[in-house]
């Protein structure tokens, strides 16, 4: 297929960052597919832990990424046929998701599986590396960020309002921590490309920071009829 015409939108950042939420009402309000490949990262945490994993096996690792049983339904992800939406938003989950994806052979297994969201009429996707490595064609790269405590905040909320018992001292702590480890790996670190716009959304609403992207991708779309808009 001829996926350099199919519009992509990738917004990348740290964590909690809010990324994922603006991601997805951007995703609706443009009729895109949406792709959170965090939720990739966390999957194969999970599976990790459930079969006992050696977490420094990078070989089984990736085993583990490439046969992955996965299915999108709706706002559900099911892991073997069973829904796992919000197991895998634990913060353990996260944590060893971040130390795993710091293996080659790990990202490696998930590449061509990312790449199979881009579908007609577009995408819109969230993650570390989207604009980087995943979809480098992409017709608007956003880097959206905040600071450390304002997103420690936001994942206090998300987590409250799951129903999964948090405290924020430790997210601050959890999120540096990652911000860390994400940035300072060898492959595919969390930066701000050249060609990524910066969206500082600490003192940004969720629908301004919503507002941004669109106002963006109409920019671009503008000036580039080819463009598959629905
Ligand atoms: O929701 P949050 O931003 O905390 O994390 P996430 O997007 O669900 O991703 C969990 C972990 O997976 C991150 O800390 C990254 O280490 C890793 N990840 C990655 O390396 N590359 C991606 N494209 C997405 C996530």
């Amino acid at each position: 297929m001829d996926t350099y015409k199919i519009p992509v939108i990738t917004i990348d950042g740290p964590s909690a960052s809010g990324k994922g939420t603006v991601a997805q009402l951007v995703a609706k309000k443009l009729g895109f597919h949406y792709l959170d490949s965090g939720s990739l990262y966390r999957l194969v945490a999970l599976k990790t832990m459930q079969t006992h994993t050696d977490i420094h096996n990078t070989e089984q690792l990736a085993e583990i990424a490439r046969n992955l049983d996965v299915v999108f339904k709706n706002e559900d992800i099911y892991l073997d046929g069973s829904i796992v939406t919000d197991a895998i938003r634990a913060e353990q989950c996260g944590s060893l998701a971040s130390q795993l994806a710091a293996h080659p052979q790990v990202r490696e297994a998930l590449t061509e599986r990312q790449r199979a969201f881009c579908q007609p009429p577009g995408l819109v996707t969230d993650g570390r590396d989207m604009g980087s490595v995943i979809f480098p064609e992409a017709i608007l790269k956003i880097f959206l960020t905040a600071s450390a405590e304002v997103r420690a905040q936001r994942r206090y909320k998300q987590l409250i309002e799951k129903g999964i018992d948090a405290n924020i001292a430790d997210l601050l702590q959890d999120i540096q921590k990652r911000d860390e480890r994400d940035s300072n790996r060898s492959i595919a670190p969390l930066r701000q490309d050249a060609d990524a716009k910066l969206l500082d959304t600490t003192s940004l609403t969720i629908s301004q920071a919503q507002d941004a992207v669109l106002s963006w991708y109409n920019e671009i779309h503008a000036i580039n009829p080819r463009l598959n808009m629905k």
